[in-house]
């Protein structure tokens, strides 16, 4: 059990509150280690790996979806719940991951996608064998066209990923997707949906999972009237840029957030408390701050992504307001919060704090992801600041793969390489996200940098080099150093979940926590003084001049009892 406490480690195992605080760091296995080297990142590869995720210090991995799949959204369009892919592996691969993570002391949570199945799916083919009308259709929802013959679909609704929602099967009727048209939506009104997923989320925890991170958790209960309200109607009011009041009430909207859900929550959260300690989960919703709570809920699925700084630019305000909001909600549902900067959806955040101010990583790819736009010293810089911060506050820390690395966006992916479907869905209008998903770099050498045996499908730029593993490994400086050092603090120093805002004046957000500790960050672009007391970790490099915490950059401090 290399550098790893094992007191510490019993104590997180037995410990039903363990989530509070963890850092999870999320694991996209396509594209994290490719052990029998065919370009797929596997289970084994992850396997292979393990001493890098006990060195980091996280307390728990999220896998993103492992099962059988035709990855026509990157394994979001699951085949069957209850397997492993048998590119990635088998189920006694997966029990061995299982087992050697625990024995780091590393928790284990898997994505469960219960919003909809993928159209391989054995209850979907079911579903297009039954005629129209019959049970096996029930399960999924299958309208009737319009207009003659019934050629038009059943009403104007937007996939997510652009496109038609709705599509057409040979016998003349639609079904409806919200995503890709291999992704059918389930039927939640039907009871054998409900009672599969509650096998699934049971054949998981027997499986000595710990947790589940619920995709898109607000979408599944849905109520189609008879006449379908057009899309414009649904959407009415849900963008903030939109005045108009949306049509809807909180908690009513024919397809997403709908109270219902708390019902089906409800039936889930008795599967975890059956498990000691009880199983987490983690919703990922999609919904206004004030909304979140419910997913959060302890009676719910307990705690809910925030996904506030995902696209907050760099400023002392934005974020001390955003981290005021999201602890007083978490306090409302007796959870605590989630931080997340990067993930597998969204530009990393290494190069979202490099673009110039009011560019957003999307529009930055979408415009040819001009390098000379990208500052990546100042982004980079920016990321450890605000990771570091984040650190520091009450909740859970999410990260993701490739982040410890302070790897940027590869924004160059040619068109004929990407596998995004929004990117395909939209007609290159959204150039999706595939630039986070590009295989890690383990060593700066090699065809793949040591990912596996061959080039992974998304092409990795030479400069992945400098971020490789082996780069960084033994470099003090590296962000890889940073990361680990930063961890292993945050184990030590946490002691309770109290928080004392600081007031140090503009561009600066700082606060104490509980043992005392503290954190500041300068979001500004000029030296200022720091706090009394002894630094403990900076997230870059430090000044000459001692007591000044430099532009762009976090401290932790403890209060030099000495000295006060
Ligand atoms: C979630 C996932 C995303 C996926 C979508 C549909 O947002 O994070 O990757 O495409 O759900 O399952
Ligand atoms: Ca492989």
């Amino acid at each position: 059990m290399a550098n790893t406490d094992e007191v510490a480690i019993e104590r997180r195992r037995g410990d039903a509150g363990w989530w509070r605080q963890a850092t999870v760091y999320q694991i996209y296995p396509r594209s994290f280690a490719d052990a029998n080297g065919d370009g797929v990142g596997d289970l084994e590869g992850i396997l292979s790996r393990i001493d890098h995720l006990d060195q980091l210090g996280v307390d728990a991995v999220w896998l993103s979806p492992f099962y059988p799949s035709a990855l026509a959204d990157g394994g979001y369009d699951v085949d069957d719940y209850r397997d492993v892919s048998p590119e990635l592996g088998d189920l006694a691969t997966f029990d061995r991951l299982v087992t050697a993570l625990h024995e780091r002391g590393i928790k284990v949570i898997v994505d469960i996608v219960p919003n909809h199945s993928s159209n391989r799916h054995r209850l979907f083919q079911d579903a297009l064998a039954a005629a129209p009308g019959s049970p096996e259709r029930d399960r999924y929802l299958f309208r009737d066209g319009t207009g003659p013959r019934g050629a038009e679909p059943p009403s104007d609704w937007n996939s997510f990923f652009g496109g038609p929602a709705w599509t057409r099967v040979p016998d003349g009727q639609w079904y409806l997707h919200l995503f890709t048209a291999e992704q059918p939506d389930w039927n939640w009104h039907h009871p054998d949906v409900r009672a599969d997923f509650l096998r699934t989320l049971r054949f998981w925890g027997d499986r000595g999972v710990d947790g589940f991170r619920v995709d898109v958790a607000h979408l599944l209960a849905k109520d189609l009237p008879a006449e379908l309200p057009s899309w414009a109607e649904l959407t009415r009011g849900t963008d903030p840029a939109d005045p108009a009041p949306p049509r809807y009430p909180a908690g009513h909207h024919p397809l997403w957030d709908r109270d219902e859900l708390d019902e089906i929550y409800a039936q889930w959260r008795a599967v975890f408390d059956s498990y000691s300690p009880p199983l987490t989960a983690v919703a990922e919703a999609w919904v206004p701050a004030e909304r979140r709570v419910r997913y959060a809920s302890k009676q719910n699925l307990g705690q809910a992504f925030t996904f506030d700084l995902l696209e907050t630019p760099w400023d002392a305000g934005s974020f001390h307001q955003i981290i005021r909001d999201n602890l007083a909600l978490a306090a409302k549902s007796g959870t605590s919060s989630t931080w997340v900067f990067s993930n597998h959806d969204v530009v990393r955040h290494a190069t979202r704090f490099g673009l110039p101010k009011g560019m957003s990583g999307r529009r930055w790819l979408l415009e040819g992801a001009d390098p000379a736009l990208e500052d990546r010293v100042t982004g980079l810089r920016r990321a450890r600041a605000a990771t570091l911060l984040a650190m520091a506050l009450p909740g859970s820390m999410y990260l993701y793969q490739g982040e410890e690395l302070g790897l940027p966006e590869v924004g160059d992916i040619p068109a004929d390489r990407r596998q995004d479907p929004t990117y395909f869905r939209s007609k290159g209008t959204d150039l999706g996200r595939d630039g986070a998903r590009v295989a890690l770099p383990w060593t700066s050498t090699g065809v793949s940098f040591g990912f596996g045996g061959c080039a992974p499908p998304l092409p990795q730029p030479t400069w992945f080099a400098d971020f490789s593993v082996e780069r960084q490994r033994d470099d003090p400086a590296s962000t890889l150093s940073f990361y680990r050092h930063a961890l292993r603090l945050r184990r030590e120093l946490i002691q309770d979940e109290t928080l004392e805002w600081l007031n140090l004046g503009p561009d600066l957000v700082g606060f104490r926590r509980g043992g005392g500790w503290t954190a500041v960050t300068n979001f500004g672009s000029r030296p200022r003084p720091l706090p009394a007391g002894d630094v403990l970790l900076l997230s870059g490099e430090p000044l000459d001049a001692p007591g000044l915490l430099p532009a762009d950059t976090t401290a932790w401090l403890r209060r030099d009892s000495l000295r006060s």
